[in-house]
């Protein structure tokens, strides 16, 4: 699939090459050496549901190559779990995106879901969903920039219900659709799950 590059993106060769500004940030896969961390941040960033932290420990191996972490410092900066669901592998299911809330507005969760689709672990997807929460405009407003980048088509419908699926004790969740789009040029430039230091554009919007 093709990404409109962000202007304000940068993937510098000297970060490739492990020389990261102390702007910027390292992107890899997760260990289970960094689910506590996860399961901190994700607890940290509501409206997202706490995981338990055997969940964490799970995506953090068994999905380890369909996640990605922001590391600056030493500490966890930024996560997005994901997965192929098995019945429908041609999908990227995001399951949960979390960034701290002074790191926010900066690009940091557009720029690690980019990243995520270039991993040969994705290879093939033609779509991209995710569920989200009607009065969740921050993460509506990722998806929708998702889309606008990849030039793709979103589409929303109701999924997991208030009342008849969470027993009123949840909102209800949309699924949003990003795509379906056509396999390109690009895909042949896919990546091996690596480290590679992204440099967010600078912060332009005040976070939730
Ligand atoms: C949603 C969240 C992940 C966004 O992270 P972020 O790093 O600030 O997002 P980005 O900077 O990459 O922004 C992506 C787009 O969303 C827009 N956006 C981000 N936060 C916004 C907000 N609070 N209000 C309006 N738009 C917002 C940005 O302007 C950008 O749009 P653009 O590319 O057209 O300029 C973050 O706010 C968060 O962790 N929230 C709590 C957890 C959550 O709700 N997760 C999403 C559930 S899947």
């Amino acid at each position: 699939m093709e990404w409109k590059e962000a202007a304000s993106v940068q993937r510098g060769e000297n970060a490739a090459r492990g020389t990261p500004t102390s702007a910027s940030y390292l992107f890899r896969g997760p260990t289970a050496a960094d689910a506590r961390a996860v399961w901190e941040l994700v607890a940290d960033c509501r409206p997202l549901d706490p995981n338990s932290l055997y969940c964490n420990l799970l995506q953090c191996t068994h999905f380890a190559e369909t996640c990605i972490l922001a590391e600056q410092g030493g500490r966890i900066r930024g996560w997005v779990s994901a997965y192929r669901p098995p019945t429908d592998p041609q999908t990227l299911f995001i399951w949960q995106v979390a960034i701290p809330r002074e790191a926010r507005g900066c690009g940091l969760a557009s720029s690690l879901i980019k990243e995520l689709l270039q991993r040969d672990a994705v290879r093939g997807i033609r779509q991209l969903q995710a569920t989200v929460t009607r009065d969740n405009k921050a993460s509506w407003a990722l998806f929708r920039s998702v889309a606008d980048s990849l030039n793709a088509p979103l589409i929303s419908q109701a999924h997991f219900d208030r009342e008849q699926h969470f027993g009123g004790r949840h909102q209800s969740e949309y699924m949003l659709t990003i795509g379906p789009w056509h396999a390109s040029a690009a895909e042949s430039g896919h990546r091996s799950a690596g480290v590679n230091h992204i440099t967010p554009r600078e912060r332009k919007t005040d976070a939730l």
